[in-house]
């Protein structure tokens, strides 16, 4: 049975939904898939650093998250103390490095830099990240074919929904002419709190109580958040080569709890739109709150709930709708990616 090693750099929310995921479907992999994952390393911020080319034990893993202790990665440990992300990168003794590290919607840095070392290094790259993506996916792609190996990043866009492996795989082939959807689900949520009687920032500190929003809302509030990703999509599959700058953004702080009530009378809800297509000859793409009516696929759109839909030269209209997604459905995004590899490997 092939094993295949893997270096987590980053091990938050989706990191930890990754390592449970793996062993979850330990068995499965091993039987459908053909491959063991074993987990040789593992690098955060304040968390500790870890290297075992033996692989460390995916339920003494797990216990540790669960467990009611800070976890501390150190005690996995087998080799000399790593000095930083960086030095990990260059010591672990992984063929995958699973970046999910926080985004810097400007740059894409520090995040671009670990996967450039990663890919220089001959390791195959993952990515939960949209920064890497919309600041590196032609140079990463191209720094990883160089070294025969592959960079994937299906979680970057609407977590664990098959996005970019769908235009790779299913519909190649296909040219797209444009796309439209609900991206950011923070701001769907916030506005579905304001429809039931909430002001802005009461739905914000309903959000941050479930740990939607963060301390610093205005990533997603200002349409930030939704910029980089229409930018991902745009330069992914589209060949544009977009900033969030460029989508230049605008997000829903002008929409008022009054603006909200007058959309229901007439029978329509205010969405945060995102855009991206060719309209003649020339590629537009936008962010910016608009009013749908019932009959539009984005009008149940709810919660945490996303939804994009492509124009295709060969499909009008294919949609693609993500419904409550967790920590969980990114780390499916991360499994996907890796059976990819695998596959793509032994092809
Ligand atoms: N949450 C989701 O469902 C979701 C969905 C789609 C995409 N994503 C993307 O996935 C990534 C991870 O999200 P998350 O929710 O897991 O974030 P998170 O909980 O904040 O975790 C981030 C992790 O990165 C570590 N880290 C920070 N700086 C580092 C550095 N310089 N070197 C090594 N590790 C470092 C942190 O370590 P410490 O905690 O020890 O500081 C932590 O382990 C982000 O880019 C996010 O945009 C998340």
């Amino acid at each position: 049975m092939k094993t295949v090693d893997l270096a987590l750099l980053g091990f938050g929310n989706v990191g930890r939904a990754f390592a449970r995921l793996l062993l979850e479907k330990y068995e499965e992999l091993q039987r459908d898939h053909g491959f063991k994952p074993r987990i040789v390393g593992i690098a955060t911020g304040r968390h500790g650093v870890c290297i075992n080319p033996q692989g460390i034990k995916l339920e003494e893993l797990v216990e540790a998250i669960d467990s009611s202790e800070r976890l501390d990665l150190n005690r996995f440990n087998t080799q000399t103390p790593v000095i930083d992300s960086y030095d990990f990168i260059q010591q672990v003794p992984a063929q995958v490095l699973c970046e999910t590290t926080p985004v810097n919607p400007q740059s894409g840095l520090p995040a671009l830099d670990f996967l450039r070392a990663g890919a220089k290094r001959g390791l195959h790259l993952i990515t939960a990240n949209k920064g890497p993506v919309v600041f590196g996916f032609r140079e990463l792609t191209e720094l990883t074919r160089q070294k025969g190996k592959l960079f994937r990043f299906e979680s970057a866009v609407m977590d664990g929904a098959p996005i970019f492996s769908l235009f790779r795989h299913s519909l190649a082939g296909a040219q797209i002419r444009g796309f439209y959807g609900i991206l950011n689900s923070c701001t769907n949520l916030l506005l579905e709190r304001m429809r039931e009687g909430e002001s802005l920032e009461q739905a914000i500190a309903y959000g941050a109580s479930i740990g939607i929003t963060e301390t610093d809302p205005s990533n997603d509030v200002d349409g930030w958040d939704a910029a980089i990703k229409v930018a991902a999509l745009s330069n992914v599959l589209m060949g544009q080569n977009l900033t969030p700058k460029d989508v230049n953004p605008i997000g829903i702080r002008g929409i008022t709890p009054q603006m909200i009530q007058e959309a229901e009378a007439q029978g329509k809800r205010w969405k945060l739109l995102c855009r991206g297509g060719w309209e003649n000859g020339k590629f537009v793409c936008s962010v910016a709150p608009g009013m749908v009516s019932a009959d539009s696929p984005l009008y149940t759109v709810d919660g945490t709930s996303s939804f994009v839909s492509f124009e295709l030269d060969v499909l009008p209209g294919l949609g693609v709708l993500e419904s409550d997604p967790s920590p969980k459905t990114t780390a499916f995004g991360l499994l996907s990616d890796l059976i990819d590899i695998v596959r793509t490997e032994q092809a």
